[in-house]
Formats: structure tokens, sequence, C-alpha cells
């Protein structure tokens, strides 16, 4: 709160940067939580990126509404956490429009390019995943611009120029490095540096990767947002930027094509949802996996958790087994265009009982190996003084995509492919060994795990949530919604808490390392191979209570709350 409020009263940017970086830092020193809460009386924004919610924050102090202060944050974002996000990606956004009192989705995922097969994933006639995870073939259309002009021309109350300011004054004049991102550049350093874009960018002049507190600059971002004026489509999809990003493509082996940028279109999709213990809880439909996370709500729904506490071996002991059952079911999942997704069935009380019952016998999958964990995908909250709701997950998928930057447009390009079934038995990067459903095919939405989630109780807004984290996010969204709504957490108790996951196959119970030590040796004696990790996803939330907006972001990678 602090943080961000005394921080956007400063005007110059230099100094917002160097400041709220102080701060966060001197945050992460003295906190011992996993996240970091904040209260508002009119609005707020809690994202991954204290400079993304200020962003949101200052538009909406300018008479801007939620949708616009997502747009501004979405880009904002798109600089500061560019190996997460970016107009190089797509993503989810999930609104509740207070005016009409209805729910709106919109997805912006990307999708494969229409020449695009499952042939062209084969190396020596095998199927290599590697090719949808790393270079030009795991590039697939981006969605992010045509999502946030849609939104905008739908809800929005100002002009994509207004909006697109902070990120652009952000590219051009500079941005702190945050220690997630110095992380991020860290990892990757061996398969970027030797890129223009990212080197020009991310490193400094003896080729070292910046350090947590650098300032960087990305002009060629900036000057392409400059040069979107208040049409980003016609640019990116069809003009100066749509050749220059074929054009990259092309000379390194891509297959997309003008036509597929021309022919993107976002899609308003309507949200599902499930009563939860006297809340209406609502999210994405497919391709997103929110209807997995209302699916394990309504398993667990039967079962008395209020008085067992968020950490304790009983309340795991039913949750760790539907929550593996729900990710059995996610098999069915994918994009509704291509394949019969039968959520209303998953949904329905049938089966819920069905998969209760299966969930409870342990249901077991095959063994397991390597953990994988990683940063692409941010997500944020937006409440604005109407109580209007805006839950954003976009992402590039892993840690800076493809690994590839257009070096003239300053754009992180997405490995989206790699959320496809490369083909069956074979693990994406995420180690989820998918279903034909998820098949590549020409035009199709990979199915994702991203699962902007809104609650109501008695017609009312009262809870926004999201995160980032590959399937974790499914998990991860699910136990902070849990722990607010049945153990009556505040947003930030919810998303310190430790967390667990268990996504069926590999068949291994991750739990984070500062769950108590009972608890892991009760779950070892029910029978689970349960692995201790640093850290699974990261989750944004904000409270709507009548008088008070209570917002948190996850100290797990950072992020800013911003409210007034
Ligand atoms: O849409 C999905 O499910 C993935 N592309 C999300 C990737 C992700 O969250 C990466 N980690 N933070």
């Amino acid at each position: 709160m602090l943080t961000s409020q005394i921080a956007y009263r400063l005007k110059s940017a230099v100094w917002i940067s160097a400041f709220s970086f102080l701060l966060c830092v001197v945050a992460d020193l003295v906190s011992p939580t996993r996240s970091q809460a904040s209260d508002a009386r009119h609005e707020m924004v809690a994202a991954e990126g204290a400079l993304a919610a200020d962003a949101g924050l200052e538009v909406m102090k300018h008479g801007g509404n939620a949708v616009d202060a997502a747009v501004a944050t979405s880009l904002v974002l798109g600089v500061t956490n560019a190996a997460s996000c970016g107009i190089g990606g797509g993503g989810f956004m999930l609104i509740y429009w207070a005016q009409d009192h209805k729910l709106y989705g919109l997805d912006y995922r990307e999708r494969a390019p229409m020449t695009v097969t499952p042939a062209s994933y084969l190396r020596d006639g095998k199927p290599d995943e590697r090719l949808a995870r790393t270079g030009a073939l795991a590039v697939a259309v981006p969605g992010e611009l045509a999502g946030l002009d849609a939104a905008l021309r739908r809800f929005g109350s100002m002009r994509f120029s207004q909006l697109s300011r902070q990120a652009i004054r952000l590219a051009r004049d500079g941005f702190p490095i945050s220690p997630h991102l110095a992380k991020d550049i860290r990892l990757t350093a061996a398969d970027i540096s030797h890129q223009p874009g990212f080197r020009t960018v991310f490193f400094n002049d003896a080729g070292l990767p910046l350090q947590a507190g650098a300032i960087a600059h990305n002009p060629a971002l900036a000057a392409l947002l400059e040069r979107l004026g208040n049409d980003p489509v016609q640019d990116f999809y069809h003009g100066k930027s749509a050749h220059q990003l074929v054009d990259y493509l092309a000379r390194n082996g891509g297959l997309l094509t003008l036509r597929d940028l021309a022919e993107y279109r976002p899609i308003w999709r309507s949200p599902i949802s499930v009563e939860y213990r006297g809340y209406q809880v609502y999210t994405m439909p497919p391709p997103s996996s929110g209807g997995i996370v209302l699916e394990i709500l309504k398993m667990i729904e039967s079962e008395p958790i209020a008085h067992l506490a968020a950490d304790s071996p009983r309340y795991l002991a039913y949750l760790v087994p539907m929550m593996r059952q729900g990710f059995v079911d996610r098999s069915a999942y994918a994009d509704p265009a291509y394949v019969k997704v039968p959520v209303a069935q998953l949904l329905s009380a049938s089966h819920i009982l069905q998969a209760r019952e299966v969930a409870l016998r342990k249901n077991r999958a095959v063994p397991a190996i390597a953990v994988v964990h990683d940063h692409g995908t941010s997500n944020f909250c937006v409440v604005d003084r109407h109580r209007n709701v805006v839950v954003v997950t976009t992402t590039i998928n892993t840690i800076f995509g493809a690994k590839m930057m257009v070096p003239e447009m300053g754009v992180v390009l997405n490995n989206e492919m790699d959320d496809f079934t490369v083909a069956p038995g074979v693990p994406n990067a995420f180690k989820l060994t998918q279903s034909a459903a998820n098949e590549i095919a020409p035009g199709k939405r990979p199915l994702s795990s991203m699962s902007p989630l809104i609650a109501f109780r008695d017609g009312r807004p009262v809870l926004a949530a999201g995160g980032s984290g590959g399937p974790t996010i499914i998990s991860s969204v699910l136990q902070v919604t849990l722990n607010q709504l049945d153990f009556r957490l505040t947003p930030a108790q919810a998303i310190a808490q430790p967390r667990v996951h268990d996504q069926a196959d590999p068949d291994m119970v991750l739990a984070e390392s500062n769950l108590p030590a009972a608890t892991f040796s009760a779950l070892r004696q029910m029978g689970y191979r349960v692995k201790s990790v640093s850290e699974l996803g990261a989750v944004n939330s904000i409270r709507i209570d009548p008088e008070v907006l209570m917002g948190a972001f996850d100290q797990r990678k950072g992020g800013g709350v911003a409210g007034d």
C-alpha cells in the first residue's frame, strides 16, 4: 500500500522506479510472509509489478474504468515483466460489468498458424517437443493487442494512446529490473544473450545480464507502442509490425504468415460458474482450465473443512486427491471450436459425485520424474469505483517464450505451441502429458491453465483472483480461493499460506517447503510421494467488501498493490 501510494505521488519516472524498487527490496527483507497487502476504499490494482499496478491506478484516478486500467496495466507489464508476458503473447480477461450486472470473458489467446500440423514438430520422423518450445516453430499467432483493443472498444472510456503512455515512457526512459526478472535473465542467458534484441535490452555493454535494480531500456518497443496510436490492430496485424514479425519469423524457419495475423480475432465467451457454499464463482470457459478449478471446488464442497487448518493433513487429505482427479478430467479440455468439451457434464452433480468417489480411492498415475518451475505469465486484478471487476491472466508461456525477440520491434515472442499435445505421450515443458483433444491443428487455440476467477455473494462481487505458474495456476488459484471463502483468511494470508500441487501425472504431490513438517509426514503416511519445492505459482487477489478493498500480491514472484 505504502509502496505504491507514495510512489504514485512522485512525478519522475526514475524516482518512481528507484523508490518502489527500494521499498520492495526492503519489504522483502523485513517481511517473513509470502504476500504483500494493501487496503483502499475506491479502486485498486493488484499485479505482478508495482509499476504496472501504479499505471492502472493512475488511469482510474483520471476517470478511467477497470477495463481502461487493465489495458494500461497489461501494456506496462509487457515492458517491465517481459519474460512473462507482452504483446507477443495473449491471455484471458474476465470482466464483471456492474452497470448490467453481467460477466464477460474475452479470449485473446494465441492460435496455431494455419500452415502448421503435428508433422511440423517431427525431427528425423519422431515428435520433438523442443521444436514447440524454442525457436520460430514454437510461436503461435499473438492475441494480446487484438484482445486489449476489443476490450477497450466494448467497455473502455479512454483511447488506446492515453493508456499506452506509461508503457511507452517506461520502455523509452527506462525501468528497473525486478529481482524476479533478473533471475529470469540469468536463467535463460545462454539462450538469449547472443541475440541482438535481447542483448540490447537485458544485458550490459560487457554482455552480462542486467542485475536487479539496473535500469533497462527498450526503445524499439517504445517506438512500436507509439506508432500504434489509437488503432493497435491496424499496425500489428495488418501494417508495418505485421511485416516485421512475419519477415523475422520467416528468416528463422517459422510458418506464421501475414494471413495468420490478418485473420486473428479475439473471442467473447460466456463465463462459466458454479454455486459453492452460497458463493457464485465465475471463471473463463475452455480453452481456459477455469472449469477444473470449479470442478475441484464442487468435489470438495461436501466436506466440512472450515474448522480445519489450511495446512493440516486432514484438509489436504481431501484436497489433494480431488485436485488430482480434476487434472485427470482436464484431459477432456481443449479449444471448443475443435473439440466438444463436456463442461456442463463435468460440473454436473452426478459427475461430481462420481469423480469424488474415484478421487478418494486415490487414483494413481504413472511414476514421476523431474519437476519444472517456470515464470512466464502474469496475472492482475482490478476493481474500480463502480465496482467493475477485471481479472487478466496473460502469457508468453515459459520464461521469455520462444527465446526470440524481434530486434526492430522490441517484442518477445511466445512459445504457446508447447501448450498443445505435440504428440500422444509426449509431455510438454510443464511435464503435462496431455490428451488427443489438445493436439495441434491449424488455427486451433492450445489448452491453457490460466484461470481468472471472480466470486459473488448475494449478487455482489466479493473476491477476484488469478495467478501464474503453468498448471500450478489451477491449484494455486483454487487454494487461495478456498483459503478466503472457507478459512476466512485475508487475501494476504490466503496467498502466504504454503501450497500443494498434484497434477495426477507425474504421480507426486509437490508441497512448498514451509508446509509444517508434521503435514509432510502425514501426507507420506497416507501413501503420497511428496516432493518439497521452494514455491508453487504466484497469485494476486482483491477482496471486495462494501466499504473496503483488500488486495495482495505474491512475494513468491513480487508485484505491487496500488489503491486509493
Ligand atoms: O496458458 C498456459 O497454461 C501456460 N502458457 C501458462 C504458462 C505459465 O503460467 C508459465 N509460468 N508462470
